[in-house]
């Protein structure tokens, strides 16, 4: 009897495999295996949230999002395909979602009292930023960085490394980044056109004193990531390191399709949407 139940334990196992089934329990532990949630930063929000039961539901369908959106406002992004929530039963986020902590609890302990309302969510953050082969990396391969150490070995955050390609002149090298991260614009401190083949990135939030500071202190020609502010770009320019800002939102995209990549080689249906950045800026 009990080789028997076993048996049909075995076949139900091959089938979910085949069609990419799984519970969402076993997608999650798979996915703490390649990313551990002990890499993120203290005091960061990573990991599951929503109630325990819905651990043990099926999972076919998984969208990744950079941030979280309210379905209503999904709804008014001008694409060809309208991301519906409840088409997904896992939505694995980038950024926690800020002051929204309480409304997506609530949705999710709404899933098992009414039909499907809204799907989990998981997050996936600084853990992402500083494992190997992460978001940094990610940003690093595609502007062509060899990379050889990391920026911040406290926290594992950031890479610098040399050009693949050898020394270029400042505006090659944007042009290059303009071309690499689909960009239109970006914002730079010290321009003049000399030649540079020291880089460090940083995928998101990088451009703070303190890892301008460090990358200036490694040797590096050229420090590109997102979210410059005043303080820092003084700091730069007083210290003569070339920075690039090429946005939060630019910097973590490359990582983001990585990231979606990770999660379909586990077997699964997955679905990367870029959210887009959250203003626009206007011009006289
Ligand atoms: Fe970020």
């Amino acid at each position: 009897m009990d080789i028997l139940n076993d048996t049909r334990k075995d076949i139900f196992i091959i089938y979910e495999l085949m069609v990419g089934i799984m519970k969402t329990s076993q997608l999650l532990k798979k996915i703490e295996d390649k990313i551990p949630l002990e890499l993120a930063l203290d005091n960061d929000t990573v990991g599951f949230m929503g109630s325990e039961e819905i651990l043990d539901k099926d999972i076919k369908k998984v969208l990744v999002l950079m941030d979280y959106i309210p379905q209503e406002q999904l709804n008014k992004l001008k694409n060809e395909n309208l991301i519906k929530y409840d088409d997904f039963d896992l939505v694995i986020l980038h950024h926690p979602p800020l002051f929204l902590e309480n409304q997506i609890n609530k949705l999710t302990r709404d899933i098992s009292a009414k039909n499907s309302y809204h799907p989990p969510v998981y997050v996936i953050h600084s853990n992402w930023d500083i494992l190997k082969g992460g978001a940094c990396d990610a940003l690093a391969d595609i502007l062509g960085v060899n990379i050889n150490q990391v920026l911040d070995p406290q926290t594992g955050i950031g890479r610098i490394g040399k050009l693949k390609n050898g020394s270029v002149y400042l505006d090659d090298f944007v042009e290059d980044v303009l071309h690499n991260l689909s960009l239109n614009q970006l914002r730079m401190v010290n321009t003049e056109n000399t030649l540079i083949n020291n880089v460090a990135v940083v995928s998101g939030f990088g451009l703070n004193p303190s890892l301008i500071k460090m990358a200036h202190d490694k040797g590096a020609d050229l420090y590109l990531s997102g979210d410059l502010t005043h303080p820092g770009a003084m700091l730069a320019k007083n210290l003569g390191i070339s920075l690039i800002d090429a946005s939060h939102h630019a910097t973590e995209l490359p990582g983001l399709y990585r990231l979606g990549e990770l999660i379909s080689q586990i077997g699964l249906d997955v679905q990367v949407f870029d959210s887009k950045i959250p203003w626009k800026t206007c011009y006289l």
